[in-house]
């Protein structure tokens, strides 16, 4: 469980609930519960996405992946136990238990079979089908196994925040076009990075015939999308009232990022 949270990752979704509660006038320390609890069940989320039943990668934040450092049976109770010691350390946070309870649903339909894990159930479905998958099966693919968690991030730290409505529709927006434009990024960055800078294999995605957006439409048009979907991200953005420069910051790097 240490090797797979501790020894490196970007922390996108742990900054995205900080930068979403800061939007909505919450302080940092409000939001340390749900921001851990998300990179939790992010971390066991690669862990089995890793498994030689899926991906079957051998390196993970430059490090060898769970099931390499140690075994196979090791990695999916690793990936179960920080599954639920999300869910434990989301449940100590000491906000009004009614945002606590809110919060605990939000990551737990997010992580489920209408978010993560349904998708990661649809990207296999469609691993060797790149050819017959379509744009908007691909979409809503991505949306769930990569968006879902990340939006959960945004509205785990609004929520923290005790934002309003018009709020959170505002940073609904915003976060759905980050989760689409992250994970093309990340269809991108595996045919054009290198593993070293990465910290996991580049190539793997065309070697196992993966759907990706590269796949379907092209270098090229994915990187259309890119601009079109942080325009998406400036618009939701202008009309929230608090300081959003965080949040718009942490867009750009979805879209521009190398790792
Ligand atoms: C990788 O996520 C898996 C996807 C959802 C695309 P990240 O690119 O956020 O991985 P870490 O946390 O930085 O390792
Ligand atoms: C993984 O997508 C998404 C989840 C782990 C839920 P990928 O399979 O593209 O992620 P990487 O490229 O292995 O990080
Ligand atoms: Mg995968
Ligand atoms: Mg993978
Ligand atoms: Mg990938």
């Amino acid at each position: 469980m240490r090797h797979a949270v501790l020894l490196g990752g970007k922390r996108m979704r742990p900054m995205l609930a900080y930068a979403a509660a800061h939007a909505c006038g919450a302080d940092a320390e409000a939001t340390d519960a749900p921001a851990a609890a998300v990179e939790l069940v992010h971390a066991y989320s690669l862990v089995h996405d890793d498994l030689p039943a899926m991906d079957d990668d051998a390196l993970r934040r430059g490090q060898p992946t769970v099931h390499v450092a140690f075994d196979e049976a090791t990695a999916i109770l690793a990936g179960d136990a920080l599954q639920t010691l999300a869910f434990s350390t989301l449940a100590t946070s000491p906000l009004p238990s009614q945002r606590v309870v809110a919060m605990l649903a939000e990551l737990a339909h997010a992580s489920g079979a209408a978010g993560m894990c349904g998708g990661q159930a649809f990207d296999l479905a469609a691993t060797g089908q790149a050819a017959t998958t379509t744009l908007a099966v691909l979409e809503h693919l991505h949306a769930l196994k990569t968006g879902a968690l990340l939006r959960a991030a945004v509205r785990l730290g609004a929520i923290a925040a005790g934002a309003d409505d018009a709020t959170r529709a505002r940073l609904d927006d915003f976060a759905n076009a980050l989760g689409l434009a992250f994970q093309i990024r990340d269809d991108l960055l595996d045919i054009e990075g290198d593993s070293a800078t990465l910290g996991k294999t580049a190539g793997k995605d065309a070697l196992q015939d993966k759907a990706t957006f590269p796949a379907l439409i092209g270098a090229e048009a994915s990187r259309a999308r890119l601009d079109a979907l942080a325009g998406q991200m400036r618009a939701a953005l202008e009309g929230c009232t608090g300081d959003t420069a965080p949040l718009s910051a942490l867009g750009r790097m979805a879209i521009e990022r190398d790792a």
